[in-house]
């Protein structure tokens, strides 16, 4: 059985394909010959997630899974959340990201936030959503080189380091997406065979 993975993302696919671990075939976009730039024009995560699933299914005819992840401050209620990539603008910039949110926090004692990811599954002609969250506190300055997006100011519950300090083998196993990819692959180990 073959599932599109609805992302160009190559470290994305290595991290599902090692997660699910042969249960079964991901493919990705390029492989499909999707060269499309598909609409995320959702204001929610969900809705993002399902609207590229579904583009996907209405164009290509396959089933298919997608994601969306937004990192979600308690005291900007839930900002930047669907926004996160473009939070300082439309260039997708970390760096100018991760100034912008520490701008805003500037004053702020209250540093909880978490990252929540969303996985729009469609199988058979259904559709299914898994969440993934991981709860901890914006730092004051940039810590750490590894990762990527707002890795360097994110500090999970129960650990000292960042995200971007700890490496992607500690993160990998307890993050946002770690987990919704996990409850994706039990969902269908329990419903493809
Ligand atoms: P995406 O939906 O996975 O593309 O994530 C949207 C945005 O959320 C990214 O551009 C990053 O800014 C941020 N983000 C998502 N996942 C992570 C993560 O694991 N660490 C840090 N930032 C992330």
């Amino acid at each position: 059985m073959k599932l599109v993975f609805a992302t160009n993302n190559q470290h994305k696919l290595d991290e599902i394909k090692k997660i699910m671990n042969g249960l079964t075939e991901i493919v990705s976009l390029a492989e499909i010959n999707c060269h499309d730039d598909i609409p995320e024009t959702a204001d929610t995560l969900e809705g993002n997630a399902l609207q590229k699933a579904r583009y996907i299914k209405e164009h290509f005819g396959l089933d298919c899974f997608a994601d969306d992840t937004g990192l979600e401050v308690e005291v900007l209620h839930n900002a930047p959340g669907v926004f996160s990539a473009r939070y300082a603008g439309p260039g997708h910039d970390s760096e100018a990201n991760m100034n912008k949110l520490l701008q805003e926090l500037q004053d702020k004692d209250n540093r909880k936030a978490r990252f929540r990811t969303v996985i729009a599954l469609i199988l058979n002609g259904k559709e299914y959503l898994f969440e993934g969250i991981i709860n901890g506190t914006i730092t004051r300055e940039k810590r750490g080189g590894s990762g990527f997006g707002y890795d360097p100011l994110f500090v999970p519950d129960n650990y000292s380091q960042t995200f971007a300090e700890m490496g992607n083998d500690i993160k990998n196993q307890i993050s946002h997406r770690a987990q919704a990819v996990k409850k994706l692959t039990t969902f269908l180990s329990n419903n493809i065979f």
